[in-house]
């Protein structure tokens, strides 16, 4: 697999590769690479031409009490991964080739940005609007990749394409799950044997939910009544929000219908842990 640093290579490949009549394919990432993305490049892998990965922790969309400092980072391996599923070409820009300097010139995403994740994230959807935004020109035209584990973060990007007219097509992949239902994400690495343990009572109290939704009930606030009785029960869990979400601007919805978003966040300790359904 190709490791490039520079945005001016990375635009070359893309643009040579779409002169030559290959559809360019596009999975941005921060790296620590799990099964979750694997799946997500698998996906990428069998609908396009030339298959494009990015690995930059973001620091725009990290908040001065989150994560940054220790967020997962292990290049060598991640490139092992992308070289196995098939990557063509890996983008690991420096924090000096993506921001020099902070830019002057930021995405401000509007009231979707407010609710639920961006509740406990201020500025934190306004920091991935921005970095996509550039990576998207530096790729150019191309199917670009998206897991469903962020929900909020797909509906964020695809209102950002629709609304400035972004040339991209946003692929939405979804969430793999280890057998008990826990979430793949990069931030379950710092989860103790027990807060492991404890951890998918996200999944199953969604479930929960969606069963309630599937056996008749419409109320959203007794589905969610139905989640968040069984979050209860694991006291190492500390629930943020539970809700029923319109899928595109996150608002509560007055009857529970399919295609809306059941989301979750908790803490167990200092990890912060996010998860959905959607219903159907
Ligand atoms: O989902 C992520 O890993 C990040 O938010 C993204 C889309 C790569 C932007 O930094």
């Amino acid at each position: 697999v190709r490791a490039v640093a520079s945005s001016a290579e990375l635009a070359a490949a893309t643009t040579a590769a779409r002169k030559a009549g290959r559809l360019v394919g596009f999975h941005p990432t921060m790296g620590a690479l799990h099964a979750g993305h694997r799946a997500n490049l698998a996906h990428a892998r069998r609908e396009v031409g030339l298959l494009v990965a990015s690995i930059f922790v973001n620091p725009l969309q990290f908040g001065p009490r989150e994560d940054l400092a220790t967020y997962p980072r292990d290049l060598d391996a991640d490139l092992g991964i992308c070289a196995a599923e098939g990557v063509d070409l890996v983008f690991v820009p420096s924090e000096r080739e993506m921001w020099p300097r902070p830019p002057g010139v930021r995405l401000c995403v509007g009231d979707l940005a407010q609710r639920l994740e961006g509740v406990y994230r201020p500025g934190h959807f306004d920091g991935v609007a921005t970095v996509v935004a550039k990576l998207f020109n530096l790729v150019g035209p191309c199917r670009a990749y998206f897991g469903e584990k962020d929900a909020q973060q797909l509906a964020v990007v695809r209102r950002m394409v629709a609304d400035l007219g972004f040339p991209q097509v946003i692929v939405a992949c979804p969430t793999v799950r280890e057998p008990d239902g826990l979430a793949l994400s990069s931030r379950n690495a710092y989860l103790s044997a027990g807060q492991r343990r404890a951890a998918p009572v996200l999944h199953r109290a969604l479930e929960a939910g969606l069963t309630a939704w599937r056996d008749g009930e419409r109320d959203p606030a007794a589905v969610e009544r139905v989640a968040v009785k069984l979050v209860e029960t694991e006291p190492a869990v500390e629930l943020q929000y539970l809700a029923l979400v319109e899928p595109d601007g996150f608002t509560p919805p007055a009857t529970a219908e399919a295609g809306q978003v059941l989301a979750v966040a908790a803490s167990l300790g200092a990890v912060r842990l996010i998860d959905n359904l959607v219903l159907r």
